[in-house]
């Protein structure tokens, strides 16, 4: 059984990682539009992965009988300056979900509900993972420059991040 005051952050969570989804769908348009068909795809995967994060704790509050809520997802910018700028929101964006769910295990433990805090173990060590990969791209970005010359090169090293990433992914789901 949830306490109301768990039901409400697991709620807001639902909103956040729902945004998440929704930003990350439109960084894959602005990339698609602009011919960076590498970056598309991973912002596409991710978004997929952010949807699964959302309705993962929909499906959680259900089973403890609590109440998920539809969240309301306010409009994402769908413009970005540059494919460095895009990765450090996407950046900016995870580290706002770590510190969430880290809350969220706070008040877990404070409301001693040892049901959540073992449901939410999974989502940080997703949130390691996901800061660690945004960082890789970054020093990426960092080291073939963002200069004209230099986004073929990195739209390239993207798309082997997001095979390796749909690789891992599939032999996660063979286990
Ligand atoms: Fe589900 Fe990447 O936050």
């Amino acid at each position: 059984m949830l306490s109301k005051k768990m039901e409400t952050a697991l709620n807001k969570q639902i909103a956040l990682e729902g945004y998440a989804s929704f930003l990350y769908l439109a960084m894959a348009s602005w990339c698609d539009n602009e011919g960076f068909e590498g970056c598309a795809n991973f912002m596409h995967r991710q978004s997929e992965e952010e949807k699964e994060h959302m309705l993962k704790i929909f499906h959680y509050i259900s089973e403890v009988d609590g109440f998920a809520l539809t969240p309301a997802i306010k409009k994402p910018p769908h413009t970005f300056k540059s494919i460095r700028e895009m990765f450090q929101k996407v950046y900016a964006h995870e580290q706002k979900v770590t510190k969430s769910i880290h809350e969220l295990v706070a008040l877990s433990l404070s409301e001693k509900d040892h049901s959540t805090y073992n449901f939410l173990q999974w989502y940080v060590e997703e949130q390691r993972e996901e800061e660690n990969l945004m960082r890789t791209i970054l020093d990426k970005i960092k080291l073939i420059g963002d200069g004209p010359q230099s986004l073929y090169y990195i739209d390239k090293e993207i798309e082997k991040i997001n095979i390796a990433e749909e690789k891992a992914a599939a032999a996660e789901e063979g286990k």
